[in-house]
């Protein structure tokens, strides 16, 4: 048997939709070239037939496809995040020298990135957990792209990302994100985030439709004439189109022949997970995860429908004022959405030691990913502008947008409560909202309770120290050592 010559400066490991593409987007780029490995050769012998312009070197053996990897070795992973992925790791490892690099290009979680990374480490070679959006076009034709790992490791990565990444205002969206699990945990946050960006259009396309009776070919015109503005996005662009389909069955829009039940694969659920651990409240990711697990609830629902609705739901009387609400309201609630996300990346990376450039990733975002709009490069101003914001929201041109708009917020959130219509992500952000700008809440009075029935000691807001106040005596109050609170 003829020996493997080692001619591919990088592999591709994992030939589905998402993998076969970002192979054929790397071997379309000069200086580029490509080997391809499946478990399953069938899979590999198709690409290569399909795609014979992509000089693809192909292999049937995980040994062959190593020895057709120049030094150092680099192999991306597109195969299904969990067991899957520790088994070609294993596989890899086994064959791979110091040095060489292994790419998880899937959504895996960050926290078995880590683990990852450390243990590979801990034999020489570098793992980096890359997170990859922008679904199965951008991957073609350039995503964007979320790599963590090692320095060293990016220094040979860098440009191969970049040069198939998505160019946005001149600048490929791929940054070195931090160390081992960082690339991965920004991809979660940004999952969360277009979770609650895809509720939000959905319940904006809701108001209206109930509001203002219109169909939904005269809804995807509205969003139309949205993407024109400040919303200016591929969701809400896409939206448009999903809202234009006809059913070729039965002639009736596509979104009235869907079944109303979201389904999701968990980097929602994880955002939400350790946005809690974390003690950041994404109130808009986490409301737009349990709508979709609300949705998929065919019996809760079954039973719950003939509850009793408001009795007097309000109507709309200006049609196209009630739409500019809905619009300016959808704007505020996914400025609330995106800084509680950076929020989070903020807190994920003090704790896991990352030194994570926020105007950087919001520069990322702006191209080749599923919540790509105009809107990212307010973000990265407000970073550029002040690195240490203490919340996008408080940035002078949010606190202005929200200003603009934020009385027809409250008409919308009001309008879907006194009307009976499910806006858990619009009344939740507003809720946020108003959190966080109050000058008093009532966590005093919390405090109170639980010093009560727990002697969880308070502090007071006229002196320092911590008290008690011993309720079931004299109610008297008593400094205490420490703090439980
Ligand atoms: C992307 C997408 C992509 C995928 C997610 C969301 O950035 O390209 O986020 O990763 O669509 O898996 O999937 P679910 O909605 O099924 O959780």
């Amino acid at each position: 048997m003829p020996e493997t010559k080692a001619v591919a400066n990088i592999g591709v490991v994992g030939l589905a939709v998402m993998g076969s593409n970002l192979a054929r987007n790397l071997a379309s780029r000069e200086g580029n070239t490509v080997a391809v490995y499946n478990r399953t050769y069938a899979r590999t012998s198709t690409l290569i037939e399909e795609h014979p312009e992509a000089g693809f070197v192909a292999s049937e053996t995980i040994q062959d496809f190593v020895a057709s990897l120049e030094k150092p070795r680099a192999a991306l992973i597109m195969v299904q995040a969990g067991a899957g992925t520790d088994a070609v790791i294993d596989e890899l490892a086994a064959l791979f020298e110091p040095g060489d690099i292994i790419i998880d290009g899937g959504n895996s979680l960050f926290t078995d990135t880590i683990r990852r990374e450390k243990a590979l480490r801990d034999k020489g070679l570098n793992f980096v957990g890359t997170g990859i959006s922008g679904g199965e076009e951008g991957a073609l034709n350039g995503p964007s792209i979320m790599p963590g790992g090692s320095v060293e490791a990016y220094e040979k990565l860098g440009p191969i990302f970049a040069s198939i990444a998505a160019i946005a205002e001149g600048e490929p969206c791929v940054t070195h994100v931090g160390t081992d699990g960082a690339g991965h945990f920004v991809k979660m946050i940004h999952n969360g985030i277009e979770y609650a960006d895809m509720q939000l259009i959905a319940e904006a396309y809701d108001l209206i439709r109930h509001g203002t009776g219109a169909t939904p070919a005269e809804i995807a015109d509205i969003f139309t004439e949205w993407n024109k503005g400040e919303l200016e996005s591929y969701l809400i662009e896409i939206t448009a189109e999903v809202l234009r389909q006809v059913d070729a069955s039965t002639g009736k829009p596509l979104v009235d022949v869907i079944l109303d039940q979201a389904g999701s694969k968990g980097t929602g659920v994880w955002t939400v997970q350790n946005s809690l651990d974390l003690g950041i409240p994404v109130s808009g990711i986490a409301e737009a995860v349990f709508a979709r697990a609300l949705s998929s609830k065919p019996a809760q629902r079954a039973a719950a429908s003939d509850l009793p609705g408001p009795s007097t739901p309000w109507t709309v009387s200006h049609k196209p004022q009630f739409i500019e609400d809905v619009r300016r309201a959808l704007y505020a609630s996914k400025m609330i959405a995106y800084s509680q996300g950076f929020d989070a990346i903020v807190a994920g990376a003090e704790k896991y030691n990352w030194d994570i450039k926020k105007g950087n990733i919001a520069k990322i975002w702006r191209g080749g990913c599923i919540i790509r709009a105009q809107f990212l490069n307010r973000i990265t101003d407000a970073y550029e502008e002040n690195p240490g914001l203490v919340a996008l929201l408080t940035a002078p041109y949010f606190k202005a947008a929200i200003e603009g708009a934020q009385d027809s917020w409250r008409t919308v959130v009001a309008h879907a409560a006194q009307s009976g219509i499910p806006t858990p992500a619009f009344s939740s952000s507003l809720a946020y909202y108003d959190g966080i700008r109050a000058a008093r809440l009532p966590a005093a009075l919390i405090q109170g309770q639980r010093d009560f029935f727990g002697a969880h000691t308070y502090q007071r807001v006229d002196k320092p120290g911590t008290f008690h106040t011993l309720w079931s005596a004299d109610r008297t109050e008593i400094e205490t050592e420490g703090s439980s609170h």
